[in-house]
This record gives structure tokens, sequence and C-alpha cells, in this order.
């Protein structure tokens, strides 16, 4: 049902000539959803925590009580998708035979969280923000920039495996719209020179700061406040006076 409307707005936003709300899962569906055996994601494909790996994976386990195990699915499946690079299939295994739990439980989480990456994805995965306050403030200009700036379309890895492109809903820093995030970090109010600064870093090797690109330290208002801009008062402001 929600993917037949899902595939109304779509095509009513196509009929318009406009871009449809939302992309993501209209393109993405089949791939959130729906795992196909290929030759890089199938079963015989080995995945083992690497002895690193497995010490944080006990340090994990150690923070959840005996019967509760399975809370500990979600930073489990984080692991091993940092350490793969993205969440094959064998590592989603790997994590249910660690839980002593069903496949199936841990394939019910991993589908469903948009952060668990279940094909090959690039060194850098760049998400760019489409929500409103983000395509208020400019959003399409910073993606037509990244797409052009990497040659590739949402959904899409460079060919040298270094980029992967999503577009995605509300990161949470609509006051510092339009955003990006790579990898764990966001960049913040955004042009599309700062933009094309950041990426040409990362194509570079080097590791952009992270943050606003307009003067901000974080959310501040730019320029001078306009609200709580008197002192506060001290303690004991507004207390009974006979007390
Ligand atoms: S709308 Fe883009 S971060 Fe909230």
């Amino acid at each position: 049902m929600l993917k037949v409307f899902s595939e109304i707005c779509s095509n009513v936003g196509k009929s318009l000539g406009k871009r449809s709300l939302q992309t993501s899962t209209t393109l993405q569906h089949d791939s959130l959803f729906v795992h196909r055996d290929s030759p890089e994601d199938n079963p015989d494909v080995k995945f083992e925590f690497t002895p690193e790996n497995k010490k944080r994976v006990d340090a994990i386990l150690a923070i959840y009580p005996d019967g509760h195990k399975r809370a500990a699915m979600i930073p489990l499946l984080d692991l091993a998708q940092r350490q793969y690079g993205w969440l094959p299939i064998s590592a989603m295994h790997k994590v249910a035979e660690i839980l002593k739990l069903p496949n199936m439980r841990v394939y019910e989480v991993a589908t469903f969280y948009t952060m668990f990456m279940r094909k090959p994805t690039g060194k850098y995965h760049v998400q760019i923000c489409t929500t409103t306050p983000c395509w208020l403030r400019g959003s399409d200009e910073i993606l037509d920039a990244i797409k052009s700036n990497l040659n590739i379309d949402v959904g899409e890895t460079s060919k040298d495996k270094m980029f992967t492109l999503s577009e995605v809903e509300c990161l949470g820093a609509c006051v510092n719209a339009p955003m990006i995030q790579i990898n764990d970090d966001y960049y913040e109010d955004l042009t599309v020179q700062s933009t094309n600064e950041i990426l040409d870093a990362c194509k570079a090797g080097e590791k952009p700061n992270p943050g606003p690109r307009s003067g901000r330290f974080a959310a501040e208002p730019l320029g001078e406040p306009t609200s709580l801009i008197d002192p506060p008062p001290g303690p004991g402001f507004g207390v009974r006076k006979d007390l």
C-alpha cells in the first residue's frame, strides 16, 4: 500500500514537472527491504569480526544483563558495518549467532534502519538532506553540485568506489540547513562552493573539518542575538521575599 502511494506521488510529481517530495524509498525500496543473493552478498561469503573487534563485541555484550543481550544487536550490526564497509547478509548471520537469535530477528532490524547499508558502499557515504527546511535553504543546488562534482546520481557509487550518494530525510540539523552528512560527520550552512571544497578535500585524502561553513561555531544566531539578550537573573529570582 505504501509502495503504491509512493509511486502515485512520484508519478503525479513527474506529470507536474516537479521532483517527488521524497525519492529514497521509491528508488531504494528493493535494496532496503529485499535481499537477493549476489556474488558479493550471499550466505557463503565469509564474515568474521577481527580480533580487535571481537574485544569490542565482548565489551558491548557486557553492557547488557543476561536475558537482554539481544539489545546489543544495533551496536553489533554497526560494528560489523564499520569493519566491512557495508552490511552483507553473512555479517547479519554472525550477529544472530553471537546473540543466539534466529537470523530473521536480525533481518528485521537491519532492513528497518536505513543507516545499515546492504550493498557495497563507497569509502565516503555522502548523505544529503532534502527535507523542507534544507530544501527551502537550497538543498537542490547542493545536490546538483554533488552530482556534478562526483559524476554520480542518487543511489549510485562512483567507479573508483570512493563515494556513494544518498538522499535522506531530516538529519536533525535544520537550523544549519542546508547540510550533508559524510560518514559520521555533519557539514552545515553549505553553499555550492563550500560543498565542492569539502568533496575535493575528501578526494585529496584529507578529512575536512566538520561543522558549519558560515562562520558560526554551532547553531547560534548569525550576527547579534535577537532574543534572550538580557543578563539572566541571579539565584533566588522570583522567590517569596519572606522565605
Ligand atoms: S531538514 Fe535538513 S536537517 Fe532537518
